[in-house]
């Protein structure tokens, strides 16, 4: 198959190919997501086989409008309302009870709740209103890999098996939304995100916050968090966030016949020997809000360069606010990891 770039010119080129049941990857605020009707179970099987997604890990459901959920939930619970119109559109998923029946199980993954949520970006918006169905929306890369923040990584991921791409530049936030359960009586936050904790709680007071990591045999509350995620071919080793010495832990890495990607704010660059390294500057500013905007690019960028880097050291936050999402992505790319001389 022969994947299109489209343009935002070519916006009913993508309603077409989404309303006969292919694949159009769509840009949001947070990362690309790969979209198909979310009302046609043979288009949504399409975006488990293009990924090698796991089929019991749930999806997005992507509205244009809040009145576009009245098919799926009965009632829609008083505080979603309002977080809607404090968040939405914006990075925040919440999950409903839906109506059984309302949407195939191949997008629920069987259960009785499905999530959704409003992306905050125009060209989609508008993608969605013309095509008149609601978008399942996975983030379009292929499962395992960092998600795309770009139309080109996605072409990199699957060129050949997707009808095509809706190119709306690079995405702002940089990693996914923030996923609320309000299917259940006290709301939790099953994936950190942009929207932290502290912007919840004016609205949900009994909110609790998890993000415990899953072993493969549980049944976890977000079927995605047991998987290995965000991961690039390159071993990934974060730096402790007190660290000083980033040359040390690169001669050490040299000495043992490693090459060395490091992925760092422009200060903590300006502390190592060039040729010793290769390099991507993870943000000028040393804010986590640009650092986690370019975790994922940096990651991507990190790993295709030629010859190969063996191990990727990445900057770590404190990890509070969106440091906590920003933590949370890198902790599962580096599979835990911090280097160590040992
Ligand atoms: O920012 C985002 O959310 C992006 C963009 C494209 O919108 N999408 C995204 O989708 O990250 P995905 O499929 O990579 O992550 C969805 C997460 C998974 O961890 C999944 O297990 C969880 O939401 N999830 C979906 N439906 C669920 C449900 N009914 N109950 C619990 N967790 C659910
Ligand atoms: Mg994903």
């Amino acid at each position: 198959m022969e994947t299109m770039l489209l343009t935002k010119d070519e916006l009913a080129q993508a309603k077409d190919i989404i309303l006969a049941g292919e694949l159009v990857a769509f840009p949001t605020e947070t990362v690309y997501g790969l979209g198909a009707d979310a009302t046609n179970p043979e288009a949504v099987a399409k975006v488990y086989a293009a990924k090698g997604r796991p089929s019991d890990n749930p999806l997005i459901v992507h509205l244009s409008d809040i009145n576009e959920l009245a098919p799926f939930v009965e009632e829609i619970p008083e505080v979603a309302i309002k977080l809607a119109q404090q968040f939405w559109p914006g990075p925040l998923t919440m999950i409903f009870k839906i109506i059984p029946g309302s949407l195939p199980s191949v997008v629920t993954g069987g259960l009785a709740t499905a999530a959704f949520r409003i992306p905050n970006h125009q060209l989609t918006l508008d993608l969605i209103k013309l095509a008149g169905v609601p978008l399942v929306g996975p983030s379009a890369n292929t499962s395992g890999k960092p998600s795309p923040t770009t139309a080109q990584h996605v072409l990199h991921d699957l060129t050949g098996k997707i009808a095509g791409v809706l190119d709306g530049g690079s995405t702002t936030v940089g990693i996914e939304s923030t996923v609320l359960d309000l299917s259940v009586d006290q709301p939790v936050i099953l994936r950190p995100g942009k929207i932290v904790e502290t912007d919840l709680l004016p609205i949900i007071p009994h909110l609790i916050q998890t993000t415990s990591q899953v072993s493969q045999e549980e049944q976890p509350k977000a079927p995605g968090m047991k998987y290995q995620h965000y991961s690039p071919e390159a071993s990934v080793l974060m730096m402790p966030i007190d660290t000083d010495d980033w040359q040390a832990a690169i001669n050490h890495l040299v000495e043992s016949g490693k090459r060395v990607g490091i992925l760092a704010s422009e200060n903590v660059l300006n502390k190592h020997r060039e040729k010793d390294c290769v390099s991507f500057e993870l943000t000028v500013n040393n804010t986590v809000e640009e650092a986690s905007r370019n975790l994922f690019a940096g990651l991507r960028s990190l790993d295709e360069m030629q010859p190969k880097v063996d191990v990727i050291l990445v900057q770590t936050y404190q990890g509070t606010g969106l440091g906590k999402a920003y933590m949370n992505r890198l902790q599962k790319s580096a599979d835990n990891r911090y280097f160590s001389e040992q």
